[in-house]
């Protein structure tokens, strides 16, 4: 099994903004010579938020269907087994069993309309 890396390199190219609609979370999967990173960024706008595929909790990943990563209503990031509630901005958990910490950020920016790591 290869290793689970927690940093991504800068200046890595994940794809077109467009390739999340505003408002939804997408799943990244970056293969690199010394692991795997699981990744997932959130779209506002034209800005974009992204964190480590962790929960504060159990360091499960957050979620266990694709891409699902929000309350229904979008304005959280909601952990999918024990309920932890985070704010999209900072990571930090408001809701659930581990109120206080604080997701893992994935540094991510949006570059001439591509989402690029920073
Ligand atoms: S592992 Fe995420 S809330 Fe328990």
């Amino acid at each position: 099994m290869s290793e689970r890396l927690t940093e991504t390199p800068p200046d890595v190219t994940l794809g077109p903004l467009d390739l999340i609609p505003d408002g939804k979370a997408r799943n990244f999967v970056l293969e690199m010579r010394a692991g795997r990173f699981h990744g997932f960024v959130v779209r506002r706008g034209e800005t974009v938020h992204g964190y480590l595929d962790l929960c504060a909790h159990l360091a499960l990943p957050l979620s266990n269907r694709l891409d699902a990563y929000l309350t229904p209503d979008g304005s959280h990031i909601q952990c999918s087994w024990h309920g932890a509630l985070y704010r999209i901005e900072d990571g930090a958990c408001v809701g659930g069993p581990c109120v206080g910490a604080k997701l893992r950020r994935w540094p991510v920016m949006v570059r001439d309309g591509m989402i690029v790591t920073a």
